[in-house]
């Protein structure tokens, strides 16, 4: 490693040029002598004319390459200096106007935060501002420079005035190690040094106060989490993946899974431009090889078997606003987590922080600079960790696809607690039976199969979803009457017939829905079991709910639809005046007006209105019936 044996120390310098903040950090460097600079940029060369791959240096320079290929700027200078125990990397990021988006962006990666407040201003918002960010950042240790104490007679007075006025502020906050330094970065007092003008000053310098600050155990060194960033394949008989070791540890010979697709493996190499290692950790860089001939992708993550992240596509989280423009309900950002993306919702706004106060209010959108709690809603699970575990798998970025400006950061807190509540015990993403206190399953009296030798042809269920107009009943009842005509027995469940009766007393907020599609998928379980095709349609927006269906049934017998029409095909078909109505004000919560509807990931099949007829896809869909062994080739 080019940073040799000594530990290394990142730490983020917040403030305002007014604050000497550069004035400091010119002191360190200079003071320090900084020629690391220099053998860093040496190390880089060296390393080139070794003749590494492009890709493993820009690991050397650790993910900002990802970064910069995403397109988001970072606004952060990166300087070096070290002193005979440490290196350090001083993330300077500037203060101004956009200082949410800066410190985000980087200063997530410290270890420690730095605030500068001006001895002669006290505590001001802005110093507020930083330690919250600092806090929801999870940024373990902070250190508060009271600067320019020369400009205030180097008082006590003054600088414990400034002390307790922050821990005042600080001890609402998640911000467990903070250290108050006085100095003066113009006169070097208490930076390098101790400083002889405040004596009644008895705790370390500055540099001291860095030098000693314990790292290692910030680390998550359990969970190992390897995102791939790249696979490398120079020719045909090597393929490794390259990336970050974002937690853990891995050694050759142990065993991994491959996420999403569940594959396992065990590690064959571990190697760096340093040579093969018998052992890596977070953070370092690496290219793994595997003994099977798997296939991993970019944005596929490695874990251990037995130490899975959560895989969820509902995430409670805090989000920082970094846009100008403000956050919208309906639009589907990217979602950039670990190394993948993935279409995400902004659910709802649990609430907005005023972080001057640090109360809570309620609100309908961010702007610049906010912040807040959210639940999201994502097109594909995700798989994290909650934040407070683990800073890499637990965050994330929201893009927005029209502009590509990054335009929130985000921390997962887990699981939002509506759906922790609906999930009940352990049932993961199965379907939950509800159960009455007390009633007693004895099984079905007549068994499916028995039913279905009678019936000639096998059980199942098409659940057809897609935006209201996308035109599911059309495709369902056509599939109907030509199952029907063959001898099959179907049932047809459509979402505005059940609304009659059944679901009657249900509207269209987000918990009637999945009530609605919670009984829908009861009902069709009950037509199932007794042998029938069931169709059916319901625009069933949320993954979450069709998940919850789909557990009701057991494999290769449920079969997603997804019926995909354009969004502005539906609005100019709008068969019942419905989508006009929204539009105009007049009916609320309407799916892709002013309610989400999230595609489905994985559906077993895809249809498309706007491509091809009713009549056309109906043959697509009884053909798949036949190949899935469901109904015989005669029908
Ligand atoms: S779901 O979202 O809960 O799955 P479902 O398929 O049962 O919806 O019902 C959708 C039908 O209800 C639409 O075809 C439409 O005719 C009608 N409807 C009335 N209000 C709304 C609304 N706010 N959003 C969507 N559909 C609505």
């Amino acid at each position: 490693m080019p940073y040799g044996e000594k530990s290394l120390l990142r730490f983020a310098a917040t403030g305002s040029v007014d604050d000497g903040k550069s004035t400091l950090i010119g002191r360190l460097l200079c003071e320090t002598r900084s020629i690391y600079e220099d053998q860093y940029a040496a190390a880089e060369r060296s390393s080139l004319r070794r003749g590494f791959r492009e890709v493993e240096l820009a690991y050397l320079l650790d993910g900002l390459a990802a970064e910069r290929e995403q397109g988001i700027t970072i606004d952060v200078a990166h300087r070096y200096f070290e002193t005979p125990g440490r290196k350090f990397i001083i993330m300077d990021t500037p203060g101004h106007v956009q200082y949410t988006r800066n410190m985000v962006t980087g200063a997530s990666r410290a270890d420690c935060a730095l605030i500068l407040i001006d001895a002669r201003n006290g505590v001001l918002t802005q110093s507020k501002r930083h330690g919250f960010i600092i806090s929801l950042l999870q940024i373990p240790h902070l250190v508060v420079v009271v600067n320019k104490m020369d400009l205030v007679d180097y008082a006590e007075d003054v600088y414990a005035r400034i002390v307790m006025a922050y821990q005042d502020y600080s001890q609402k906050l998640d911000i467990h190690d903070i250290v108050f330094i006085p100095v003066s970065a113009l006169k070097g007092d208490n930076v390098v040094e101790k400083s002889e003008n405040m004596p009644w000053y008895d705790g370390p310098s500055l540099l001291h106060c860095l030098e000693n600050i314990h790292v290692a155990a910030d680390r998550n060194l359990v969970d190992f989490r390897f995102p791939v960033q790249y696979v490398i394949r120079p020719h045909q008989d090597f393929r490794g993946f390259a990336g970050k070791i974002v937690s853990g540890t891995i050694a050759p010979g142990e065993e991994v899974v491959v996420l999403p697709s569940g594959k396992v493996s065990t590690i064959k190499s571990v190697t760096t431009y340093d040579g093969e290692l018998q052992e890596a950790f977070a953070p370092q860089s690496v290219v793994l090889t595997l003994n099977d001939d798997i296939d991993v992708s970019r944005g596929d993550m490695l874990v251990r078997k037995k130490n899975l992240p959560q895989a969820e596509t509902r995430l409670d989280a805090v989000i920082c606003w970094m846009d100008e423009g403000a956050s919208s309900m309906s639009t589907a950002y990217i979602m950039k987590h670990t190394t993948r993306h993935v279409r995400a919702y902004i659910r709802k706004i649990i609430y907005k922080v005023d972080v001057d106060t640090l109360h809570r209010m309620q609100a309908d959108t961010f702007s610049l600079n906010e912040i807040g709690r959210v639940e999201m809603a994502t097109a594909a699970p995700v798989f994290f960790d909650p934040y407070k575990i683990n800073r890499a798998t637990g965050s994330f970025i929201l893009i927005d696809p029209l502009t590509n400006n990054t335009v929130a950061a985000g921390m997962i807190r887990g699981v939002p607690r509506n759906i922790r509540d609906v999930r009940g015990d352990g049932a993961g993403t199965k379907g939950v039976v509800l159960k009455s206190p007390n009633a007693v399953w004895t099984g079905w009296n007549i068994p499916r199969e028995a039913r279905e030798e009678r019936n000639g042809h096998r059980a199942a269920v098409l659940w057809l979803t897609g935006y209201s107009g996308s035109g599911k009943s059309t495709i369902a009842r056509l599939l109907e009457k030509r199952l029907f005509a063959a001898g099959c027995r179907t049932m047809l469940l459509d979402g505005d017939h059940i609304r009659h009766g059944l679901c009657g007393d249900l509207g269209f907020s987000e918990r009637d829905r999945q009530e609605n599609i919670r009984r829908a998928g009861e009902a069709a379980k009950l037509f199932f079991e007794t042998g029938d095709i069931v169709i059916c349609t319901f625009i069933s927006p949320f993954i979450r709910d069709r998940q919850f269906v789909r557990g009701l049934f057991p494999e290769k017998r449920f079969f997603e639809i997804h019926v995909r029409c354009d969004l502005e095909t539906c609005i100019r078909r709008d068969p019942h005046g419905l989508y006009s109505k929204a539009l105009a004000g007049e009916i609320a919560e309407f799916t892709g007006i002013d309610s989400p509807y999230e595609e489905p990931p994985d559906p077993e099949i895809v249809v498309e209105t706007d491509l091809h007829s009713a009549e056309q896809i109906v043959g697509i869909l009884l053909q798949r019936l036949v190949e899935e062994d469901i109904i015989g080739r005669d029908v």
